[in-house]
């Protein structure tokens, strides 16, 4: 597929994104251009109703070189355990090639790189600190060694309830939660797990930290005891010890501004990662990124920092990549769903080719059908996913209205076919 043409030549109609960072002068002061990028991670971002683990189990089959999948949001219960559909979602028997420990370089098949294992991560929305807790250790009990927070969603049916973005609020309130989730982690409850000690991983970021005034006193975190944690790669954590908490925030609720507040308050704890959107609740997936904001964050972070928002093409990663090249990972959504062989591309391999785009999509359909036992159900989620696959051929804007008209699943392949036949550019 001539996806830099396709896809970055054209303005494509991310939902809720008006402006994109190839078509777009970002303020990204202080970097060299033209750095090498040093081996960065490329995560796909978790995504409700789109990437759960029949769709991560296609992809992964047909597009390895993912390093991490994350699960849409798990919510938490009061009883702290997993309902049976949480427990499908995460279950390794559901997820192959996804390793849910860290340690273990264990690959699909077809990948034939030498990158380490790619691993999924349990996301969960929560704002109470023991749900939090006692999830984490069903999680770690199943053998997961990073667990991500979601600070992000900006959902009307999350945000009032004090949860996703909603967190963002009350800095204060999101301080004793991390409090709360480190002191009862670390507590020695879980089986297998060990009593952790601080060693932050990029002690360059106090420096940066107190010149931006966001130092803080340290609270006692938690991370391996092991020492040359530093220096060691991220599939080097063991079951044996808790599981990393990571979190995926945005800026704010509804001021940019408020990250420095909220960057002060991440800068107290060990995280695995910090992953940015550098929007506010306010913007949704709106509106142009704040990277005069990310770019603060970045340099004052104390923890490895990811990127997320609107990478949409190579071009797109290489140009994040390179302004900011102390990047742990680049995490993208909207432009996997577009194009999922992205991250292929974005390592140098070869664009997107029109039959393997072709034999996912059908593959991904007969994996719905299996799983719902329901041509209408998988039909459905097809629709959605073609919301996005659509913006992979500009050219045809009839396309996706044929996929949404149709009512069978003949109906739908025939529209399908029509678009890939009809597809000038692969
Ligand atoms: C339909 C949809 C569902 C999403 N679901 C989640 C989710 O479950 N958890 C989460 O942290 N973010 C979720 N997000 C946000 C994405 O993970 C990501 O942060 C956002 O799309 C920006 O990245 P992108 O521009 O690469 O798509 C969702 C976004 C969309 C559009």
């Amino acid at each position: 597929m001539g996806t830099e043409k396709n896809i970055s030549g054209t303005e494509m109609n991310m939902p809720g994104t008006e402006q994109n960072i190839s078509g777009t002068e970002m303020n990204m002061p202080g970097t060299e251009q033209g750095a090498p990028c040093s081996a960065p991670g490329y995560y796909f971002a978790p995504m409700e109703g789109f990437t759960g683990r029949i769709y991560r189990r296609v992809h992964h089959k047909y597009f390895p070189g993912i390093d991490k999948y994350f699960t849409p949001f798990l919510p938490t219960h009061l009883s702290g355990s997993l309902s049976a559909k949480e427990r499908r979602e995460v279950d390794p028997a559901n997820n192959p090639g996804q390793s849910p420990v860290v340690n273990l370089p264990q690959k699909s098949e077809a990948d034939k790189s030498d990158r380490p294992a790619c691993f999924l991560i349990p996301q969960l929305l929560s704002k109470d600190s023991g749900q939090f807790v006692l999830t984490a250790k069903a999680l770690a009990d199943l053998g997961f060694g990073e667990i991500n927070l979601n600070l992000g969603c900006p959902s009307a049916t999350v945000v009032p309830k004090g949860r996703g973005s909603g967190m963002l609020k009350n800095p204060e309130a999101l301080n004793r939660f991390f409090e709360e989730i480190f002191a009862n982690l670390a507590d020695g409850n879980a089986p297998g797990l060990k009593k952790q000690i601080f060693i932050p991983e990029r002690p360059e970021a106090i420096n940066e930290s107190e010149k931006c005034g966001t130092a803080r006193p340290h609270v006692l975190m938690s991370v391996s005891e092991r020492p040359g944690i530093l220096n060691e790669p991220d599939y080097a954590d063991t079951a044996e010890t808790q599981p990393r908490i990571s979190v995926k925030t945005r800026l704010g609720l509804t001021d940019p501004a408020e990250c420095r507040v909220l960057l002060d308050i991440f800068n107290r704890y060990d995280f695995k990662e910090l992953i940015i959107h550098p929007r506010t609740r306010e913007d949704f997936y709106k509106s142009p990124l704040h990277m005069d904001y990310f770019t603060e964050m970045y340099r004052a972070s104390r923890n490895p920092v990811v990127f997320n928002g609107d990478i949409k093409t190579a071009a797109d990663c290489r140009r994040i990549l390179e302004t900011y090249p102390d990047l742990k990972a680049v995490m993208i959504g909207r432009g996997l769903l577009i194009n999922p062989a992205l991250v292929r591309e974005a390592r140098g391999g070869k664009p997107l080719e029109k039959e393997e785009y072709r034999a996912f999509l059908k593959e991904l359909f007969a994996a719905y059908e299996d799983e719902y036992q329901s041509e209408g159900n998988a039909l459905s989620k097809m629709k959605d996913l073609w919301t996005f696959a659509s913006q992979a051929f500009p050219e045809n804007p009839a396309g996706l209205r044929s996929v949404k008209k149709a009512g069978t699943g003949s109906e739908y392949n025939m529209a399908v076919d029509k678009i890939f036949c009809s597809a000038e550019t692969f």
